[in-house]
């Protein structure tokens, strides 16, 4: 290969210099372009892709500098079953992640990498995640062919010249290799969304950090410094070096006097995380303020003090769009007001995007995200429902000030809520921190209601990171009860579930803003202002030790959402055998232990525990 100049910004880094070398004899680009991360930069990819039909520039009254990106309808989500965890041992993947030994999977991927990139350029992406420069925070470098990841990643991370200023002429980074898997020959009209989705590979070398994905331009597929470094690669650094890398969001509470308490959450995919990053304080709650660090992932290393102190490696929001409208998420709806990227999601007849529930009425015509005529009777939905937006947080009417604080934040509750129609209370507090753990590691979320009287089907998502932890699950809770053995003062551990239902199959409790009242009884645990009774799954706020003023909401309801019935308790402790049974020899110990705690403590208690009601 002829020697290629390297357009862009500048580095001396020489095991840059020399990766991007190997990688470009390897995949045999047109051009190397060294990503600077400037306006200047992001404008002509957005232009070039606009101009190739990649990109729909949107009506630019409406939605100034934003564009709308229709992807292969084959390639429209993460997908778990093309992701592979490749260190040297199976047993070091764990029972929940795909495996391939790194021999065999790098040679699959050499065959696949050798000349991909015919006929394309090759865009070099050096970026943060975290606050430059940040103590918590890690460098990498995605090498990619698409310019959707360039732009994506500018809203998403900290990415340019700037990054490479922090990473220096001998500094490490994470290598994140991406292709679309679609080289062009010469004369060749390219596609709109090239992609190769029957020869996609996620793969991530935990051994040597890096990552090779291919064939998928979509989302955590293709933007890898998302669930691929943030949270696969990077919980196996948290796990060596002694910290947490997890599927978290973070938010400042902040009371009208002015007290902070920041919390972070870990929920499934698809249970209001989004909402819960930015939620409104109801009524009742006037001078409340909720503040958004972060909507995915967080980062939390333990402080010079003993505190634990969280940063959100991201800079942007990639959020999915249906369901988001002015009611249920105001402040995201004002976060994409402009400079925003909307993927496959349906385009109005004036040039803006539309999406279930963003409004009652849906438009009378719409182009929708497979790029055809859409009506309101035509049966199709008109986004996909794994449509997303692309949004700086900079944007975010309820961006906490510390977002961009390279000290973190400090962290004084860990919430943990998954979607479970019965059985699992509004919200209880764990015993100790090993408990808190067992309570996370057994969270599970209901996939869809099934049969009315048939329990729903249930998947286990220990810390929701089922689809993202990068090693052994039960090694990384060993990691977690490691963690709260270093921690002088550990923040306290907290279980939630906004989703419990009646007989009837309708919700219990409201959701969205009134998340508030249970999030401020965390506060005053936290802060040691508040009652808990014990109860067998943990410590529970009564009636009158949550706030309800601006809600009315029927006593005789809260009890029901707080009950615990013995018999279907029983079940899930023996599911939890289940669960554990997959992990036998490396299991945490003290697993075993919690979990005949909380056998004995059912078989001590009542059929039904009511601890919510005022007698108790
Ligand atoms: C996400 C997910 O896209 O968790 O954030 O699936
Ligand atoms: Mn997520």
């Amino acid at each position: 290969m002829k020697d290629m100049q390297i357009s862009g910004a500048k580095t001396n880094n020489k095991n840059l210099l020399k990766w991007i070398e190997t990688i470009a004899h390897l995949s045999k680009p047109d051009s190397i372009h060294l990503c600077d991360g400037s306006q200047e930069e992001y404008d002509d990819l957005c232009n070039q892709m606009v101009e190739s039909g990649t990109f729909i520039r949107l009506n630019e009254q409406k939605r100034p500098n934003s564009f709308l990106c229709l992807s292969d309808p084959k390639d429209v989500a993460r997908m778990e079953s093309r992701t592979f965890v490749c260190p040297t041992n199976k047993s070091d993947a764990g029972p929940t992640n795909n495996w391939m030994h790194p021999d065999e999977m790098k040679e699959k991927l050499h065959a696949l990498f050798d000349g991909c990139m015919r006929g394309r350029p090759m865009y070099v992406i050096p970026f943060s995640m975290g606050p430059l420069g940040s103590p918590i925070a890690h460098i990498g470098i995605e090498i990619t062919d698409s310019p959707y990841v360039v732009v994506n990643m500018r809203i998403m991370t900290r990415m340019g010249q700037a990054a490479l200023d922090v990473l220096g002429d001998k500094g490490t980074f994470v290598r994140c290799l991406h292709s679309v898997g679609a080289p062009l020959e010469p004369n060749q009209k390219d596609v709109p969304w090239p992609c190769d989705p029957e020869n996609t590979y996620i793969s991530h070398f935990p051994e040597e950090r890096s990552i090779y994905s291919f064939g998928s331009g979509y989302g955590g597929n293709a933007l890898l410094g998302k669930k691929c470094f943030a949270l696969r690669i990077a919980s196996v650094m948290a796990r060596d070096e002694g910290w947490l890398a997890e599927h978290m969001l973070i938010v400042g509470v902040e009371s009208p006097e002015g007290e902070k308490t920041y919390v972070t959450g870990a929920f499934p995919s698809a249970c209001g995380k989004t909402n819960f990053a930015m939620l409104v304080p109801p009524k009742g709650f006037e001078g409340w303020k909720i503040t958004t660090v972060g909507d995915d992932i967080a980062w939390i290393k333990p402080g010079p003090d003993g505190t634990l102190r969280a940063i959100n490696p991201e800079a942007g929001f990639f959020g999915v769009a249906p369901g988001t409208s002015m009611d249920s998420n105001p402040n995201a709806m004002l976060s994409l007001t402009k400079n925003c990227i909307f993927t496959n999601v349906a385009l109005t007849d004036d040039g803006d995007v539309w999406w279930e529930g963003m409004t009652d009425e849906p438009p009378a015509h719409l182009i929708d995200w497979t790029g055809q005529d859409w009506t309101p009777d035509c049966g199709r939905p008109a986004a996909h429902p794994n449509a997303r937006f692309t949004a700086p947080i900079a944007q975010c009417p309820s961006f906490d000030p510390a977002w961009d604080d390279p000290e973190g934040v400090p962290v004084d509750a860990f919430i943990f809520g998954g979607r479970m129609s019965r059985n699992v209370p509004l919200v209880f507090q764990a015993f100790n921190w090993a408990h808190g753990v067992y309570l996370a590691a057994t969270m599970g979320s209901e996939a869809t209601a099934a049969a009315e009287d048939a329990l729903p089907p249930m998947r286990r998502d220990p810390m929701a990171m089922l689809p993202f932890c990068g090693y052994n699950m039960a090694a990384y809770w060993n990691h977690w009860l490691n963690m709260g053995r270093l921690l002088s003062n550990h923040p306290r551990i907290f279980r939630v579930n906004w989703f419990r239902k009646d007989e009837k199959g309708k919700f219990l409790w409201p959701g969205f803003g009134e998340n508030m009242r249970v999030l401020k009884w965390i506060v005053d645990r936290v802060r040691g202002r508040s009652h808990g009774v014990e109860s067998p799954l943990g410590y529970m706020p009564r009636h009158k030790d949550i706030h309800w003023e601006g809600l009315d909401y029927d006593p005789e309801i809260f009890y029901e959402i707080m009950a615990i019935d013995r018999d279907e308790s029983v079940t899930e402790a023996r599911s939890h055998e289940e669960l554990f049974d997959k992990f036998f020899d490396r299991l945490p110990k003290e697993f075993i232990h919690h979990r005949e705690l909380f056998k004995s403590r059912l078989w001590r208690s009542p059929e039904v525990w009511e601890l919510a009601r005022p007698d108790f």
